[in-house]
């Protein structure tokens, strides 16, 4: 499927909304909970306080609804770049959905241990009472963007994590950052029923264009290698980050 091409970001979020709130009724109608994994960054924001808006937080049945991330900045929680914070204050804190329901990774601890944890709690929580799970976990949708050089959750160019089939979680330090970062790896992120793409602005065009029309390229332009096996892949983009298609 071609990319959706929306007006603005305004409704690029109210779109998002209504997308999240159809996959998690599908979702808990068939499985009785929707696992939804959340991206970091300003696009994803709008739609995270669209959700606490009475028109969707009424319509989404907050106590099946389980809040994972794709990647995390390592920072503590109440920290500005926290992509946790950024959720928690958009729309977590204002929404009845149950602490139990939210499963964040741990900026605060040191970034391998904050993998470490991370990958135990998914381990628990999709495969319990496994001590060798026999698959990796399929979530509901996961939320993603795009950055404008190609990278997408924490999966920077060139990062081996783009290469990881054991580990679900990694954590790494990105040289342009000089920051650590942890994030699901690409096989993980495959593996789920729906993955979505939110991009908006005109910094993105000439990424979004290489990444959707230009060649395979994925450990340059890492949001390539998102390519579910057999889930759907969406992207939302503005028409400003369209331009060049
Ligand atoms: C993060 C992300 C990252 C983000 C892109 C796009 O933690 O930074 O999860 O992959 O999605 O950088 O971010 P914008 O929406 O801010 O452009």
């Amino acid at each position: 499927m071609g990319p959706e091409i929306i007006a603005n970001t305004d409704v690029l979020a109210r779109q998002a909304a209504r997308r999240l709130a159809e996959l998690s009724g599908e979702a808990i109608r068939s499985s009785g909970r929707f696992t939804l994994v959340l991206s970091g960054g300003a696009t994803p924001k709008r739609l995270y306080e669209r959700l606490a808006e009475a028109e969707f937080s009424r319509m989404l049945d907050w106590d099946s609804i389980h809040i994972f991330w794709g990647d995390e900045r390592c920072v503590p929680p109440d920290h500005p770049e926290s992509n946790y914070g950024m959720a928690f204050k958009s729309f977590i804190d204002r929404v009845p959905l149950p602490p139990r329901n939210v499963h964040r990774i741990r900026g605060e601890m040191k970034p391998r241990e904050a993998a470490t944890a991370y990958e135990k709690k998914l381990r628990t929580f999709f495969f319990p009472g496994h001590a060798d799970p026999p698959g990796v976990p399929g979530f509901d949708l996961i939320l993603l963007g795009l950055g404008h050089d190609g990278h997408t959750a924490s999966l920077f160019p060139k990062a081996a994590a783009l290469h990881e089939q054991k580990r679900w979680v990694v954590a790494h330090h990105v040289e342009e950052l000089e920051s650590w970062r942890v994030t699901l790896t690409p096989r993980v992120i495959n593996a789920a029923h729906d993955v979505l793409f939110l991009v908006s602005g005109p910094e993105k065009a000439g990424c979004l264009k290489e990444v959707l029309q230009g060649p395979y390229r994925p450990d340059e332009l890492p949001a390539q290698a998102i390519r579910p096996a057999s889930g759907r892949l969406r992207w939302m983009v503005d028409v400003e980050a369209a331009r060049l298609l």
